[in-house]
């Protein structure tokens, strides 16, 4: 009996001041998502004590990168084991202080009930199901957000809105300003996740970046 075995070759991309590794059955890191590490960086500042938690982490690099030059724990969940795999290797490359903890699976499944974050970082997929087809390069568990290609991002805002610390702060991307809208509106209509939503970065039709606050 002959077994096919697929040869799947790890790359290499500059990511800001880190080197990450992918393969080609994960997102390609996007260049542009540097920004919302160093959005993410800059609210540390001011940050209350505590974690940082990154949902929807891929290969890890929009948090990792964030964290250059801090001390505090990161956390870092994705659903793919091979995402995951290539996270550990990116943090170890990486060399930054914090100690990393990698956690492979359902992203409402992660997060222990009384675990509270200062930061959090969301990168969910946000295509439209009907839209997949047209990003043939890109693993559909790393885009399809669903109907409205939002399904993930309100599980994401279920969980910021139950493990945000107090005075904390997340950064959530989606793809376009319509998007932020429908998010806006849902915020507004559950005031039980105690967030508000309270500003957005528009980078051309790469991506939106949106911050939330308690
Ligand atoms: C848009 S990609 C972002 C990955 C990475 N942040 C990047 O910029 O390349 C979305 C990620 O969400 C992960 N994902 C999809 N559904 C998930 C779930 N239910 N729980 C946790 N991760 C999930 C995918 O494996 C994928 O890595």
């Amino acid at each position: 009996m002959t077994v096919d075995v697929e040869q799947v070759r790890t790359e290499l991309i500059e990511f800001g001041s880190l080197s990450i590794q992918y393969d080609e059955r994960v997102l390609r890191p996007r260049r542009w998502t540097t920004a919302q590490s160093a959005w993410a960086s800059a609210l540390l500042r001011d940050a209350p004590d505590g974690p940082v938690l990154e949902l929807c982490s891929g290969v890890g690099h929009i948090g990792l990168l964030a964290m250059v030059g801090e001390s505090r724990p990161l956390v870092l969940v994705d659903s793919s084991r091979i995402a995951c795999d290539h996270a550990a290797a990116n943090a170890e490359r990486s060399g930054i202080a914090s100690p990393v903890d990698i956690r492979c699976g359902a992203m409402d499944e992660q997060i222990g009930e009384d675990e509270r974050f200062a930061l959090i970082i969301a990168d969910p997929p946000w295509v439209r199901s009907e839209d997949i087809a047209d990003h043939q390069d890109d693993p559909d568990h790393a885009i399809d957000g669903g109907t409205d290609g939002l399904d993930l991002a309100r599980t994401c805002l279920d969980i910021i809105g139950t493990h945000l610390a107090d005075r904390g702060s997340a950064v959530l991307q989606l793809g376009n300003l319509a998007q932020v809208a429908a998010i806006s509106d849902h915020v507004a209509d559950r005031p039980d996740l105690g967030l508000r939503l309270a500003e957005h970065r528009s980078y051309e039709d790469r991506g939106v970046l949106v911050l939330l606050v308690r």
